[in-house]
């Protein structure tokens, strides 16, 4: 394998049109943090880039749905999704955003590269156009009705209530969204990056030479290789974004997909001066952390802008991750689906280890995962608490109970601990193997065997009974304990960064290089200890029901906004229509259905005779509130029975969204008996 002497690691730049929730954790940034904590008690030189994605159509409409500008919105989401990673430990060199003038200059560089070594291809098509405001629409900015389904607020790229991808140019009576007008057919020039060129170059590179990469990874950009790749545009007719840096190019931006990516690069440069050997020398591993959504970009159009530009290094990797859902259900931010960070640290204050743990170990990393409370709760209480806490309180308490938290002198070592000595080059050997071939949770199960291990030592020789009879070995034993403690901090570093901070405290000692870990002598006897504290606590039935109970009010919520309007019923013809014989009435009387809580038996006067109506309209209507009023019936319905009273036609009601029932009247009085039709 080849050796590289440092490392530029990059996560993907979120949307700045929304907080982050749990989904962007456990996909990119935990296995990328994870990696980067590893590299640097590993004493390599690596950088870990970050940042907020600011452009796109999305963040515009956002601004123009709330009245403001794309700035504002990109800076309050900026700072609130800055501010969850710093609190959840997401160790960034920096975390930039791609609307500031580094990147802007950056971008428009590398465009400009591209551009004057006759990459691109310029091509004129017809776009739609909003002649009210002298504008081109992007997709997103035509509404219309859905060609498959008949909603009549599809976009121009797709159809939420049917879910079909759709163009702009099939929608049915396309409407600009910001004029409602019609738009107008409109030639327009852009440029376009020749992918169906780059094919065997690419073809080479990933299915010849990165075999290794994730089958996930590997098996996405196969596919796409295998069906054809066809050039992109790089540049849109927009206002929002990078201006594109050409004459003939007014109110042309980047593409956000074309600028996003290149925010690695301007952020590296706003982060060091020397930022070129992070990004230009063959000596540096490149890797890039991102979700299965963002494949086709790190791997297929970023490398070709990145290998045409002709300076840059290539990456290595791209351990794409798939994706996590939430109690059986995909997260989703309009549905408001989701653990959103900054709202779990308000429930769960200083439990920030607990959701890396849960995390990392149920993390979607060759598939779709599923993270339930119930699992939270779990792996809480029966690993962090019962393994790794309550392996390091054991420890502690009985060298506090018996030599006053000062580690013995270990005697003469028993093949028991040169068992544990073995055992712990094993674990150390498979963390760092793994976390190498991105395996963050096979890592994670070996970093917490330290503890299980370190539990089973304890278990097996019970220096509780030994004190009596042989306090040498028990100081053997705690000896070896408290090193395993130690271990336990360091190796677990990467995964859980506060909570080894906190066991340092406890331990009164710095944090050991890694390398250091092979031997057993991280404390030496003699050292004093800090008073033990619990390292994780108990999580309780009542913490985790209040959750649940939380994401239940947003799905009754989303219940009540899906019962929207009722399709419409097949097509009848004027014949059909007329059978029904449909008059004004008055009710004369009204009383409750005993025993029916839904019905109430009416007496109408129909114009033709009077006659009886049972109505199951009770929990809408009280029955001295509707006597006289005029509604719609149906007099021609064959009689039915309902409780024993024989109903002769049937009273028209409206029925609303939630299910409640309003009568139909005439507008102004009219005599019984007038046909509706
Ligand atoms: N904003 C994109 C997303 O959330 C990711 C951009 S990654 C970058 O899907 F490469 F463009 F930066
Ligand atoms: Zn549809």
């Amino acid at each position: 394998m080849k050796e590289f002497k440092r490392y530029t690691v990059t996560s993907a730049l979120p949307y700045a049109n929304g907080p982050v929730h749990i989904g962007h954790l456990a996909g990119v940034y935990v296995p990328a943090d994870i990696y980067v904590r590893y590299l640097r008690l590993k004493k390599q030189d690596v950088i870990f880039i970050g940042g907020s994605d600011e452009h796109g159509v999305p963040i515009t409409l956002k601004a123009r749905k709330e009245g403001v500008s794309p700035q504002q919105i990109v800076d309050r989401y900026h700072n609130i999704i800055k501010k969850s990673f710093k609190d959840f430990g997401i160790s960034f060199d920096i975390y930039s955003r791609t609307s500031n003038k580094t990147h802007h200059k950056t971008a428009a560089e590398f465009f400009m590269t591209l551009y004057e070594k006759g990459e691109f291809i310029e091509k004129t098509s017809m776009q739609f156009y909003d002649e009210a405001e002298n504008q081109f629409l992007a997709d997103r900015y035509i509404m219309g009705t859905c060609p498959k389904c008949g909603a009549e607020d599809a976009y121009g790229d797709q159809c939420e209530k049917c879910g079909s991808t759709l163009s702009a140019e099939e929608l049915i009576n396309p409407r600009s969204v910001i004029s409602g007008n019609k738009p107008v057919l409109k030639e327009t020039k852009h440029w376009f990056l020749p992918l169906d060129k780059y094919e065997d170059e690419l073809k080479q590179w990933i299915l010849e030479e990165h075999k290794e990469w994730k089958p996930n990874v590997y098996g996405q950009c196969k596919s796409w290789l295998d069906s054809g790749l066809f050039p992109r545009a790089v540049t849109r007719d927009l206002e929002w974004g990078v201006p594109v840096p050409l004459e003939d190019a007014k109110n042309k931006v980047l593409y956000v997909w074309f600028d996003a990516p290149i925010g690695y690069i301007s952020a590296t440069r706003e982060l060091t001066p020397d930022w070129e050997k992070y990004w230009k020398d063959d000596e540096t591993k490149l890797v890039h952390f991102i979700g299965k959504d963002n494949i086709v970009f790190h791997c297929i159009i970023f490398p070709s802008m990145l290998r045409h530009e002709g300076s840059y290094i290539l990456p290595e990797n791209v351990p794409a991750n798939e994706f996590l859902n939430l109690e059986g259900d995909k997260i989703s931010t309009s549905r408001n689906w989701a653990v959103w960070l900054n709202e779990y640290l308000e429930d769960f204050p200083g439990k920030q280890d607990v959701l890396r743990y849960v995390l990392c170990a149920n993390a979607p990393e060759t598939k779709d995962n599923d993270f339930t409370w119930k699992d939270f709760q779990t792996r809480n209480n029966s690993e962090l608490v019962a393994i790794m806490g309550n392996f390091v309180n054991r420890a502690m308490v009985l060298t506090q109970k018996y030599f006053e938290g000062v580690i013995p002198e270990p005697g003469n070592d028993t093949d028991y601990e040169k068992e544990i000595r073995n055992e712990i080059v094993r674990i150390k050997t498979g963390i760092e193997k793994n976390i190498e071939n991105y395996k963050f949770r096979e890592a994670l199960k070996d970093a917490m065997s330290i503890a299980r291990t370190g539990n089973k030592y304890l278990a097996d020789t019970e220096p509780w009974k030994l004190i009596k009879t042989d306090t040498e070995r028990v100081k053997t034993i705690l000896y070896y304990s408290l090193q395993l403690c130690a271990l336990s901090a360091t190796l677990a570093e990467p995964f859980l960064p506060f909570s080894s901070d906190k066991l340092f405290k406890m331990l009164n000692i710095e944090r050991p290089e890694w390398e250091k870990t092979a031997g057993f002598d991280l404390i030496s006897a003699g050292h004093k200890l800090n008073q033990p504290e619990l390292l994780f606590e108990r999580i309780e039935d009542d913490a985790i029901e209040l959750q649940i109970q939380k994401l239940l009010k947003s799905k009754e919520k989303n219940q009540m906004e899906k019962i929207t309007v009722t399709p419409q019923k097949d097509v009848i013809t004027y014949d059909d229509f007329v059978k029904q014989d449909i008059r004004i009435a008055t009710i004369l009387e009204a009383e409750k259905v005993p025993k029916a809580d839904k019905l109430l038996k009416l007496l109408v006067d129909t114009g033709i005779d009077k006659r009886v109506i049972v109505s199951g309209i009770a929990q809408y209507y009280k029955p001295e509130d509707i006597i006289g009023k005029q509604i719609c019936v149906l007099v021609n319905l064959a009689p039915r029975t309902l409780r024993g009273i024989e109903s002769n036609g049937m009273v028209l009601m409206a029925s609303d969204k939630d299910g409640s029932l309003k009568f139909v009247g005439p507008e102004g009085l009219c005599s019984n008996g007038s046909a509706v039709s």
